[in-house]
């Protein structure tokens, strides 16, 4: 019979064997040329020095409450202040912080979704959204993505049940057609899940968020967030209206009842963060005109991008062996993309992405650009004879 630990050799060989050696980013550290655009700093938060100061000062003082169990908290706990505070921002009543987003969704799923209650995921969502209805035991079902017509065709033979999205998509950058979902979810009396990871602080005039800046606040039921993009921090938000909800999460949900809580400078520093994207509205600026920029010349130069106006800008490259090309030829000239492989996009349509931020120069998006120019000549193929 074969062990346990033969098992895994063959898991692993098989890994190394499928995979080839390829890698989402780059194997080297960014040099001090490099213009990296692999990293979800939306807003070029991780080198302020107020956030950096208040971590500091968090430290130093010592004075903080250790981490502890979830459901200890007292109300008056910094955790517990600031998730309401993260809930006020984005127009909500109740606010949970967790430990990382991945918790944040997966707890969340395993509270709402059940063998009774069954899960409409479009198949782009956030792999944690699958993994939270998975461990709750549900029917899970997948529409294609952002089509509605098929998601009502879903519901219509499943029923009543959670309807789960991304508000941006991490993979390709794409945008859910929110007021169509909250029609959809009324329609039916589903619950409506939004992840906001990739727009909460970069949209909306104060960074509240897709919803908020397109006035859904009331009429989505649970909008969730990784703090480790725009907010640069490393934690996970529940945002809600309903009435008892943080409660019963922090006692039910098992990562937030099994795991940790955050530590007092991780608190201190999200608090800043927070501050800073509701008062530096110029950081949200500058991230939207380099984006657009950097986007219209990637179009004027004859490449194919998942259309959207976010952040995100995904180049279809193809197969898996274009999309390593482009990445390695771009890191050749100092600039860092991420391919996406199976299973972070789909088989036969690989991408390369390249996520801005409010760091860069008008000089970094003329470099992108000018080495995007001189890599479409040196990848086309040669003409036949
Ligand atoms: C859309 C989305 N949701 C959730 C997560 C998980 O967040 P975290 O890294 O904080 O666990 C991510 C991060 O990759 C994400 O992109």
């Amino acid at each position: 019979m074969t062990s346990a630990h033969q098992r895994l050799g063959e898991r692993i060989s098989r890994f190394r064997g499928t995979r080839g050696g390829r890698r989402p980013s780059p194997a080297t550290t960014p040099g001090g040329r490099t213009i990296v655009l692999t990293c979800s700093d939306y807003l070029a938060l991780a080198e302020h020095p107020a956030i950096a100061d208040a971590m500091i000062a968090s430290l130093r003082a010592a004075d903080g409450p250790a981490p502890a169990p979830g459901p200890c908290l007292p109300d008056d706990h910094p955790q517990i202040v600031l998730g309401a505070e993260f809930a006020r921002h984005m127009g909500a009543r109740a606010g949970v912080l967790c430990a990382s987003g991945w918790a944040a969704n997966t707890g969340l799923m395993q509270v709402v979704a059940g063998p009774d209650v069954p899960v409409y995921l479009d198949v782009l969502a956030h792999m944690s959204l699958w993994e939270g209805a998975r461990t709750a035991g549900a029917e899970l079902a997948y529409f294609r993505h952002n089509d509605l017509a098929h998601l009502r065709r879903r519901i219509e033979v499943g029923g009543s049940g959670v309807i789960a999205v991304d508000a941006v998509y991490s993979t390709d950058g794409s945008v859910c057609p929110l007021p169509g979902l909250v029609e959809v979810a009324e329609e039916h009396d589903c619950l409506l899940v939004v992840d906001e990871s990739h727009s909460l602080g970069t949209h909306g005039a104060r960074g509240e968020g897709l919803v908020a800046a397109l006035g859904f606040t009331g009429r989505v039921d649970f909008r969730t967030a990784s703090l480790a993009k725009a907010l640069s921090g490393r934690a996970g938000l529940i945002a809600c209206d309903r009435p008892g909800f943080a409660d019963y999460f922090v006692h039910t949900a098992l990562p937030a009842v099994f795991s940790s809580t955050l530590l007092p400078h991780d608190v201190a520093g999200l608090a800043a963060a927070l501050k800073v994207v509701r008062e530096e509205r110029r950081r949200r600026d500058r991230l939207h005109t380099v984006t657009h920029r950097l986007r219209d010349g990637l179009t004027g130069l004859g490449y194919r991008l998942v259309e959207s106006d976010t952040q995100i800008i995904a180049l279809e490259t193809g197969s898996e062996a274009d999309a390593t090309l482009v990445r390695d030829a771009l890191v050749a000239r100092d600039i860092f993309s991420a391919a996406l492989f199976p299973p972070a996009a789909s088989v036969g349509r690989t991408l390369v992405r390249l996520s801005t931020h409010a760091g860069l120069t008008d000089d970094d998006v003329n470099r992108i650009l000018t080495a995007c120019r001189s890599l479409i000549t040196e990848l086309a193929p040669a003409p036949a004879n």
